[in-house]
């Protein structure tokens, strides 16, 4: 059986920075040409993904007519059915952003940040896009001395209400979605982790229109649990969008291809996007290894997409084995979902409660059982009836 085979209905997304990356990296010059946004619109779309997103500047990486990139990227998108559910501004690479886009010292920096951020949301809304990615690489410092945060969060802040008033005045159907990561290319990022960007959205002028676009590698740079942090933002009602990849624990920032880094963090990733009620697009945000040639780049993006089936395969599995339903209720995992109080019970019920904690203590939760009947699922050495 083969069911391994991406469609449409998958929703699978990829930025054109990914596939397009020519991986240049700190230490070495490019070891891939320029990529053609048109040709990956048609690469993609013949394997199987639903659409792409991008940067503002992606759009220009063969193409230095602004105009002329867009028809031809329009053209591409209108011949394969593609679509573009995000995008986003490079408000990173120029050096006018190297003391950050929203936060620079630089008021004039900051007014063109602005200005160019409304520029691509005029061509993302044309496009269809309905949520706008924040990432503030940029933003941030090497030295505490250089940045006042307190002020820097304040000017975030004005930067995302005059944003949220631009798509209330224009009438735009789109959402911001922030993009947390804590270091890279900046020494200390600001919005570091899921938790600081939930935070920070709490202050906004418009904070229904602004959510999370975690990413898997950030937040394992940063040693915590992606699965967790994922699980706290759809809680929220924050989960707008999400960048998937692979990461090998707290290192550089690796944007390896999904599953290729924590596989097991992976498989519960899976488990809790495919049955905790998200229905927005799986978008890879990856980099082909600097290793590869512009033929590998294609092989590296389907691998993305099978591994998502391959995870979403083993998740309902899992989910459907009857020894894991029994190992699930003897770890009382439902019984969590209970409240603590009955209907209509007060504290006094509460206060008088008669418990012998000792005994209680003798229970155990059994969790290596459960934790291995997982990972024999993820391993593929359960069959489909759990046996
Ligand atoms: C990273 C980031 C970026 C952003 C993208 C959107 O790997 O540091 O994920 O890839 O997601 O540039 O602005
Ligand atoms: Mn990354
Ligand atoms: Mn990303």
């Amino acid at each position: 059986m083969n069911a391994f085979i991406p469609t449409p209905g998958d929703r699978f997304t990829f930025g054109l920075w990914t596939v397009g990356w020519q991986a240049r990296d700190p230490f070495g010059d490019a070891t891939r040409p320029p990529l053609d946004p048109v040709e990956t619109v048609h690469r993609l779309a013949e394997l199987g993904a639903y659409g792409v997103t991008f940067h503002d500047d992606d759009l220009l990486a063969v193409e230095p007519d602004r105009e002329r990139a867009i028809a031809a990227f329009r053209k591409a998108l209108d011949e394969t059915g593609m679509k573009v559910p995000m995008a986003t501004t490079n408000l990173f690479t120029h050096p006018v952003f190297r003391d950050g886009a929203f936060t620079s010292n630089d008021r004039d920096v900051r007014r063109h940040a602005i200005r160019k951020v409304m520029r691509n949301l005029d061509l993302a809304a044309s496009l269809g896009a309905r949520t706008y990615v924040c990432w503030g690489g940029r933003e941030g410092a090497e030295s505490d001395a250089a940045k006042d945060v307190r002020s820097a969060l304040a000017r975030y802040k004005e930067a995302l209400d005059l944003l949220s008033q631009y798509v209330l005045e224009q009438g735009y159907e789109i959402r911001f979605a922030i993009e947390p990561k804590p270091n890279e290319p900046r020494g200390d990022i600001l919005l570091p982790t899921i938790g600081h960007a939930l935070a920070f959205i709490n202050e906004l002028e418009h904070p229904e229109m602004v959510g999370l676009n975690p990413e898997v590698g950030h937040e394992q740079m940063a040693g915590l649990n992606f699965v967790h942090g994922v699980a706290q933002a759809l809680w929220h009602g924050k989960l707008f969008h999400i960048d998937l990849n692979g990461q090998h624990g707290p290192k550089y920032d690796q944007d390896l291809v999904f599953g290729h880094g924590d596989v097991q963090s992976a498989f519960f990733l899976v488990d809790l996007l495919e049955h905790g009620g998200y229905d927005g697009p799986r978008h890879f945000d990856y980099k082909p290894p600097r290793t590869e040639d512009p033929e590998d780049v294609w092989v590296s993006a389907a691998a993305n997409m099978r591994t998502y089936l391959i995870l979403r395969e083993k998740a309902r599995a899992f989910r459907a084995d009857p020894e894991v339903q029994e190992a699930l209720r003897a770890s009382r995992v439902d019984e969590l979902a209970v409240p603590t109080l009955a209907p209509g019970e007060t504290l006094a019920g509460l206060a008088a409660d008669q418990f012998d904690p000792d005994a209680a203590a003798r229970r155990g939760y059994h969790y290596s059982h459960l934790s291995q009947l997982a990972l024999e699922h993820l391993l593929g050495v359960r069959d489909r009836e759990g046996r």
